[in-house]
This record gives structure tokens, sequence and C-alpha cells, in this order.
């Protein structure tokens, strides 16, 4: 099978998009053999560069996050980019995944539906797309817990391979917790009490020298 991917993240290479691509490939290596190639979206200067790849493509996964409720707006232009498509023969199929760095996923359900509306336009078959809460923090985090976080991901590129479709149930299990139940929500409270929950954000205002303007209101 030949996958192409796209890293729709702002971030580029150095992103938690790219670690959710290495677990995708892994997941695919353990159950057979994939000819892939990953792009970075935001290298690609215009419409003609990407139509140049989506059209030799046989199968097209776009891996990227959640930004404000929505999408970057460089995948806005990524799908755009693709208006020319909408209805044509000989398309890749085609897949989502889409990753927030809140912990529910209800927060990915509208991108979800304009997915679901959009995919199905701009391929030959709709593979669906998968949701992954939580994907903030990984750089930081052991292997152990990442390769955790990730369990989902490869299950589905396994499944993937072996049938050439996305799993639903794997899809549902990773889309988890729709919303905190009571309990985690008082969880959630105490670490926020404790000042641990401002912990990796308050690690990125000084790794780029802003902590000092935190409370920073430029368009006020
Ligand atoms: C400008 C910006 C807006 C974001 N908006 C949301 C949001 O609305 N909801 C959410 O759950 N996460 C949001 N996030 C968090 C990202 O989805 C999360 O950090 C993700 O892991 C980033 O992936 P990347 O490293 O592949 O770019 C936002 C991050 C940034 C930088």
């Amino acid at each position: 099978m030949q996958l192409t991917i796209f890293n729709g993240s702002p971030r580029g290479k150095k992103s938690n998009s790219s670690i959710i691509i290495e677990h995708f490939i892994k997941g695919c290596e353990e159950a057979g053999k994939v000819d892939y190639k990953v792009h970075i979206v935001k290298q690609l200067k215009k419409a003609e560069d990407l139509h140049k790849i989506y059209k030799t493509s046989e199968v097209v996964l776009v891996v990227f996050p959640l930004y404000v409720d929505s999408m970057p707006a460089m995948m806005k232009e990524f799908f755009e980019w693709l208006e020319p498509f909408v209805g044509k023969k000989g398309l890749p199929k085609l897949g989502f995944i889409i990753h927030s760095g809140f912990g529910e996923a209800i927060h990915s359900f509208f991108l979800r539906d304009y997915l679901d509306k959009i995919g199905p336009e701009i391929s030959s078959e709709y593979l669906g797309t998968m949701i992954k809460p939580s994907t903030e923090g990984m750089a930081i985090q052991t292997s152990g817990m990442v390769k955790k976080k990730m369990r989902t991901i490869r299950d589905l590129a396994a499944a993937f391979i072996q049938s050439g479709k996305f799993d639903p149930v794997i899809m549902e299990k990773s889309a988890k917790p729709i919303k905190y139940n009571a309990f985690a929500k008082v969880i959630i409270r105490l670490i926020k009490g404790l000042g641990f929950l401002d912990f990796y954000w308050n690690y990125l205002l000084k790794k780029n020298g802003a902590k000092d303007m935190h409370d920073a209101r430029p368009y006020a």
C-alpha cells in the first residue's frame, strides 16, 4: 500500500502531530508492509504543490491539531486548495486524525462533523476521522506514557493495513472521555489548586522568554 501523510501542525516537524504520525507508521509496520511519505503542510508553497501530491496518491492521511475549537488557518487553506478535486474521479482514499490539548473529545466534534461532510467530496472513499484528546505535553512525557497514549493510533493503523478501513470501534475508544465525569472534575480542581495544571504552560512561557508577558492582551 502506498500511503501519503500530511502533517498539518503549524509547528511543522517538531510537533505532537509528528509523534502521532510516527506511531501510526509503527502500527502499520507491525501489521505488514507500507510504502509511505510524510509531507509538512506548512512547507507547501502553493496549491499546485498540493495538487501534484494529492492526485498521484493512493491513500491520504491528514493529521492536525485543534486550534481555537476549529482548525489552524493553514489547514483551511489546505482544504480550499483541494476544492478543484470535488466530485472528480480517480481520487485517493482519505482519512483524518485530529487531536486536541484539552482532554475531552467533545471539543473536536464540530471539526469532525466538518470533515465528515467534506471528506467524501474530495476522495474516492472517506475512511473517517479519529479524535485523539490530551495530546499537549507529549514532548516532556516519558516514552512509556506516550506509547500508552498512542496505543489506539497504532491499533487503528494495524487494523487499517489488514482491512483497508478505519475501525469504528478503535475510533470510538480513542475519542474518550467525551466529557469529564464528576470524579475527574474533582481531581482536576485539586490539581489546579496545587498549581500543577499550569506547570507545562509556565514551562513554555519561560522557554520562550515570555514569562513576564503572560497577562499581555495585545488585541484588547
Ligand atoms: C493557538 C492555539 C490554539 C489552540 N486551541 C485549542 C483548542 O481550542 N482546543 C484544544 O483542545 N486545544 C487547543 N490547542 C492545543 C493544541 O491542539 C495541542 O497543543 C496540540 O497537541 C498541538 O499539536 P501540534 O504540536 O501537532 O501542533 C491550541 C493550541 C494553540 C497553539
